[in-house]
This record gives structure tokens, C-alpha cells and sequence, in this order.
């Protein structure tokens, strides 16, 4: 088998290898998975050239999700049977195959399509867990996002109106509009717009609860002036890479609250048992289609590194996915 394996950080070409290795057998507690596919986040992109919160020990065999079919179970292994899919819970999923312990898997319903269950472990927990873990939100609560149109942004759309909440959601591009409301959201704008002045309008003269912020920079701040009084700004990810500027009286007068989420986070506080039923309403969501990012393209894996070029594109039409089927 193949598994893309990083010797160093840097750029792409120099420090990542599609390196050959053998497939371990499974050992007690543990499953072999035929990797199907894999998609390739920002965050991957950074672990690549060494700017994540978190790195590896090298080499390292990378790829933050994906998904597999269980071609072995070894002894013991009662949650999973041999053609059953599964998403890994640890980094590593950039390869042919994976042995691993099987409660370090997420099981998947049967019927779900492989390529949505390859997105499964990073995006739609993040929005999931923003959504629960700022504010005490009630039905008919507004939250406001930028970068309405990422794999967050479209979690966050469908998973808020399943609460009963409302969407305000901001992109660059005004093409994106119809296709966000097609997914439920309730108003999208450009950023353009500015949300001091037009905030009230398009929440039905409400202030959203709660913001959740992908770009930084202007587009940070613009969201919290569509902020009530004492809510919280949440920054999750820096795709501007500017920095916030907050005025001063943002947190003066009107008393906001700026903080920040990081999944690996979330993982390490939330109990297992949580975790499954999370990732088990998810699953769910996937299956029947309320969950759906599109895919922009899909590369086999001996096509690694185009693969990682587009995926650093903007304005991209989805995601890219690597294809691990074929070598
Ligand atoms: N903190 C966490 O635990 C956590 C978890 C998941 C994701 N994230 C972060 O969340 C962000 C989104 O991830 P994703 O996988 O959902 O992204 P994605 O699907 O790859 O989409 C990227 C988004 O960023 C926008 N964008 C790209 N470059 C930009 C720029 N220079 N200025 C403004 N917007 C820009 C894109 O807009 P266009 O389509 O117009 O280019 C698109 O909306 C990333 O920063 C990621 O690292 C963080």
C-alpha cells in the first residue's frame, strides 16, 4: 500500500512522500481498514508546512480524515464487522490502509455515501460544538458566520436549523448566495456588507447571539457589530490571516466576548460517550443528505501533490478528496 508520509515541514514537494508500506494485521481490539477516501483540509495544508497548533513526530503518515472499510477485525472487536465503514479518529488517513484500534473509529451507518462520510470528523463536529458550547441559544436566536460557504460554514447552516436557530451567513462571493439558501440558511450577504447598519434589517431588527469567525481581519470585526450586547465572538479559523482589531468599545460598552475554538479541544475535554453521540446525530445528518458539502474534485492518490495545489486554491467549488482506492 501507499500512505503520503511527511519527513520534514515545508513545502509539499520537498518534505511530503507517497511512501510504500506493508499492511499491519490486526491485533487484539484492533480493525484493518481499506482506506476509500480522504479530503484535504486548511489544517492539513498547515501541519504540511509546519504553521499548526499542533505538529507530528516525523515521519508521519498525515491526513486529518477519512474513511475506510473494515477488511480484518482481530480478536475481541464486537463494535465493527468485516465490510462495515468506519472514520478514524486519529490523524494518519492519507493511506491505502490503517490498522488501529477500533474505538478509535467513529462506526458508520450502512447507506451512507463514503465520500460525505470522508468529511466527517473535522468539519461538522467544529459547527456542532460551536453551536452548543458559547451561548445558551433559543429557538429563533440568530448566529452570523463568514465563510458561510466552507465545510464549517455549510455545517453550521443545516445543524442551526435543526435547533431552531437562524443563519446569517457572509461570503466573497455573490454566486454563492442561492445555492446557501437552498441548504436552509436564512440570509446571506457579501462582505460588503456592512452589518453595523444593515445587521438589524436582515434579523428581523434582532442582534445575532452568536458569531462564528473562519477569516479574521475586517470581516471579523464586521461580524461582531451584528453582535448583542455580552455575546460571544467565536474565531475558529484565520483564512485572511489578518489579525482581529477590536475597538475598544466593543468590549467596553457593549461587553463582547472574544473567544476562540480548537476541535483537538473539544476532543480532549468531551467524553468519549458524548463524542459517539455527536458524531453518531451526524452520521445521520449524512446519510440523509441534510449534510452535504460539495466536492470541488477527486485525485487518485499517486496525484498527491496536484491534489494539494488545488486544495490551496480560493474560490474553490468544494472540497478536494483524495481517492484511496487506487494507488
Ligand atoms: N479551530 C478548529 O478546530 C477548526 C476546525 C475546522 C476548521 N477550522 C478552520 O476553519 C476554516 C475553514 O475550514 P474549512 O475546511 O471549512 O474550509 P474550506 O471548506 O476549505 O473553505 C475555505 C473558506 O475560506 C474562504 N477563504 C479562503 N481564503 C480566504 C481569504 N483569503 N479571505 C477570506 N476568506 C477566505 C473560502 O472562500 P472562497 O470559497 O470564496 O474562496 C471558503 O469560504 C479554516 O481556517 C480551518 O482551518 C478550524
Amino acid at each position: 500500500m501507499l500512505a503520503a508520509r511527511l519527513h520534514g515541514f515545508g513545502k509539499a514537494d520537498a518534505v511530503l512522500r507517497l511512501d510504500p508500506l506493508d499492511p499491519a494485521p490486526p491485533g487484539p481490539g484492533e480493525v484493518r481498514l481499506e482506506m476509500l477516501a480522504a479530503s484535504i483540509n486548511p489544517a492539513d495544508l498547515n501541519i504540511i508546512e509546519g504553521t499548526y497548533g499542533q505538529l507530528p513526530a516525523l515521519p508521519a503518515i498525515i491526513g486529518n480524515e477519512g474513511v475506510g472499510r473494515v477488511a480484518a477485525v482481530g480478536a475481541g472487536v464486537t463494535t465493527l464487522r468485516v465490510g462495515d465503514l468506519a472514520a478514524p479518529l486519529d490523524p494518519g488517513s492519507w493511506g491505502q490502509s490503517r490498522t488501529l484500534a477500533a474505538e478509535r473509529t467513529i462506526p458508520l451507518p450502512a447507506g451512507i455515501d463514503p465520500a460525505q462520510a470522508a468529511m466527517i470528523l473535522v468539519n461538522p463536529p467544529t459547527a456542532h460544538a460551536m453551536l452548543h458550547g458559547f451561548a445558551a441559544l433559543a429557538p429563533g436566536d440568530w448566529v452570523v458566520q463568514n465563510a458561510a460557504n466552507s465545510g464549517v460554514g455549510r455545517a453550521v447552516i443545516p445543524i442551526a436549523r435543526s435547533l431552531g436557530l437562524r443563519t446569517l451567513n457572509v461570503v466573497r462571493r455573490p454566486e454563492l448566495v442561492d445555492e446557501l439558501l437552498a441548504l436552509g440558511a436564512d440570509r446571506v450577504v457579501t462582505e460588503e456588507t456592512d452589518l453595523r447598519t444593515a445587521g438589524p434589517d436582515l434579523m428581523d431588527g434582532a442582534h445575532a447571539r452568536l458569531a462564528l469567525n473562519a477569516v479574521g481581519g475586517t470581516s471579523a470585526l464586521n461580524l461582531a457589530n451584528a453582535l448583542a450586547p455580552g455575546s460571544p465572538h467565536v474565531t475558529y479559523g484565520a483564512m485572511s490571516r489578518q489579525p482581529l482589531k477590536i475597538p475598544n468599545g466593543l468590549l467596553i460598552f457593549r461587553g463582547l466576548r472574544f473567544e476562540g475554538f480548537w476541535l483537538r479541544r473539544w476532543f480532549a475535554d468531551t467524553p468519549p460517550a458524548e463524542q459517539s453521540r455527536v458524531f453518531a446525530l451526524l452520521a445521520a445528518m449524512i446519510r440523509d443528505g441534510t449534510l452535504r458539502v460539495p466536492i470541488h474534485a477527486t485525485f487518485p492518490l499517486r496525484d498527491l501533490h496536484a491534489a494539494l495545489q488545488e486544495a490551496a486554491t480560493e474560490r474553490r467549488g468544494g472540497k478536494v478528496l483524495l481517492d484511496l482506492t487506487v494507488a
